[in-house]
């Protein structure tokens, strides 16, 4: 295979997110299993722009509790319930959630003290169900912003197996 895991950082950030959904739809090509993808995003993902930590959170009793998945990245909670911390939050409002500062969001759950910002991204399967929400940390404030959203939306618009 191709050397894929490439260093996206000090690209402009909309064609960054074209490159690893290029990626990412040519690793994944003929598999179909959401785990492999969430494990493959991940390792992309991460390695294209270093944050703290990427990964997933799948929803395991729906409307309820979220569990990790796969990740990157330092060791993540667990369990996480709907409509607690930023995962939770996206969870149930089934939105993006950008957060600038975590010091400001309230029942932020803290799994490594050096995070500062964060997006949390819903993942939604083919019946418009979601199946799981995508968390990326940073170390810095402000690290996230609309490009962001825009790009990893577009990214785990693989589960609903778009063509
Ligand atoms: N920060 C998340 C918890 C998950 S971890 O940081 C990996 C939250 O508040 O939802």
């Amino acid at each position: 295979m191709a050397e894929v895991t490439i260093d996206l950082r000090g690209m402009p950030l909309a064609e960054a997110y074209e490159e690893l959904e290029v990626q990412t739809r040519a690793v994944l090509e003929g598999i179909d299993d959401d785990i492999a993808a969430m494990a493959t995003m991940s390792s992309l993902v991460h390695q294209a722009f270093g944050h703290l930590w990427t990964g997933f959170y799948r929803v395991v009793e729906p409307g309820s509790l979220l569990r990790v998945g796969p990740y990157q990245g330092t060791l993540g909670c667990l369990e996480i319930q709907f409509g607690r911390g930023v995962c939770g939050t996206a969870a149930q409002m089934r939105e993006t959630q950008i957060v600038d500062d975590v010091m400001t969001f309230p029942g932020h759950i803290t799994c490594d003290a050096r995070s500062r910002s964060e997006i949390v991204v819903p993942v939604f399967g083919r019946d418009d169900d979601l199946i799981a929400v995508l968390d990326i940390d940073s170390e810095r404030v402000g690290t996230f912003s609309t490009e962001d959203k825009a790009g990893l939306e577009k990214l785990v618009e693989w589960f609903r197996r778009a063509a």
